[in-house]
């Protein structure tokens, strides 16, 4: 009874797939999850709300404005109920409509309010997956988090082959499983992360800096926050919210970063150096805005000090210290040769010449080198995938020191 007692609410959207649900719903209540089930009105079409409701032992909702004892305030109560969302099957449509921010049945309504995670499995035809306003829609839905059961490859409603079929019922449970479990398993643990640029000055105006966007470190803050972390997150300038639960410190120059991070490593358990810090910062800062002049200006620069290899020399021995390694060129071997040089634990490598890694995007591709000889390459993922990954490696190097 791996889910006992979790509460999982199952929105059923109108595709062919819906007539797997009710096998996907007793997965669930045989590993012990409560289930309350919202259908959209072309779910009804492929599966009975009455199955599902003796499967669930209660009323399957499907009307906004019915009246149900357990929630006086229908959208609200369930959207507060759930601990997960589960999705299957999320059609184009429903994606689309969740994507956009519509309200205009009892699942989207109820979906706007609910800050539960969410676990969706895509079901529709191959070229309906690949229409780039379906492809947006997953992308903007990932950027809030959503994961994935991704569809599969098989038969479909047409009679075609290809990708598109949803996973299978076990398949779906089997990642609810595995959400709980990670869920918590960080618990009592202090993380520190760092995220975004760090900006130098030139004048009251002018600066240097780069094209980190924050998106990794602000993902790797939040998932570690959600499996139970302590998490303490320090990030240069950047247009993202910081993380509910998630103690956070703005920072503009590399030298602050530096400063905030000395002070805070000592009490940590782990840090993850996402933030993309400047090497190099102007030798003065003028105080008044720089004037035109002569035809040509040099600008002095001289060396930031090396925050990690500073902490990677200070760590403790049940300390773990992650860093980033961003490369166009070489990428392993210098990624072995920070590691090395920082004393870190594990360098994930970015190779910012790939499509779809690296600065800006909702995906990374990442390389990981660690201290032990390891070396692994992941696919193409979205980066609160690749952070609930890094999360994973994290969680397991700490059980091993203790
Ligand atoms: N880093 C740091 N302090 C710096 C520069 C980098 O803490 N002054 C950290 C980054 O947060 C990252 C890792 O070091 O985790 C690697 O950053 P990167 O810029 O790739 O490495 P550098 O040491 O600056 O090496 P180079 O620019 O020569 O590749």
């Amino acid at each position: 009874m791996k889910l006992q007692g979790r509460r999982v609410l199952l929105g059923i959207s109108g595709g062919i797939a819906a007539y797997k649900t009710p096998e996907l719903l007793r997965a669930l209540i045989k590993e012990g999850a409560e289930v309350r089930v919202v259908m959209t009105a072309a779910a009804k079409r492929f599966v009975t709300p009455y199955t599902l409701e003796v499967l669930s032992r209660h009323p399957v909702h499907m009307d906004m404005f019915a009246a149900v004892a357990e929630f006086p305030v229908l959208h609200v109560g369930l959207a507060q109920w759930a601990e997960l969302v589960v999705l299957a099957p999320a059609t184009a449509h429903l994606l689309a409509r969740l994507a956009c921010g519509l309200a205009d049945d009892l699942l989207t309504t109820l979906m706007l309010g609910c800050t539960a995670p969410v676990l969706a499995a895509p079901s529709m035809e191959e070229h309906m997956l690949d229409h780039p306003f379906t492809q947006e829609h997953l992308r903007r839905l990932e950027g809030l988090g959503y994961q994935w059961a991704e569809p599969a490859t098989g038969e479909l409603a047409s009679g075609a082959f290809g990708r598109g079929r949803m996973a299978e019922p076990e398949e779906i449970a089997g990642q609810v499983v595995r959400h709980f479990s990670a869920a918590g398993d960080l618990q009592g643990v202090k993380v520190l992360v760092t995220a975004g640029p760090t900006v130098e000055d030139l004048d009251p105006v002018r600066f240097i800096t780069n094209r980190s966007s924050g998106k990794m470190g602000y993902a790797l803050a939040a998932q570690a926050r959600k499996r139970g972390a302590e998490v303490w997150l320090v990030s240069g300038p950047t247009a993202l919210e910081p993380p509910a639960g998630v103690a956070f410190k703005a920072v503009r120059s590399t030298l602050e970063m530096q400063e905030v991070l000395e002070a805070l490593f000592p009490q940590m358990h782990a840090a993850i150096l996402a933030a993309a810090v400047a090497d190099y910062r102007p030798a003065q800062v003028a105080p008044q805005k720089i004037k035109r002049g002569t035809g040509k200006m040099v600008i002095e620069l001289v060396e930031n000090p090396d925050i990690s290899a500073r902490l990677g020399h200070s760590k403790q021995p049940h300390q773990v210290l992650i860093g980033f390694a961003m490369e166009t060129e070489d990428g392993v071997a210098r990624a072995k040769d920070k590691l090395k040089r920082k004393n870190c634990d594990l360098v994930v490598l970015n190779n910012l010449r790939e499509e779809g890694a690296g600065f800006g995007v909702d995906t990374n591709i990442v390389t990981l080198v660690d201290n032990q000889g390891g070396q692994e390459q992941w696919p193409k993922m979205s980066k609160h995938q690749v952070a609930d990954r890094l999360l994973d490696w994290l969680g397991q190097r700490l059980k091993a020191r203790r």
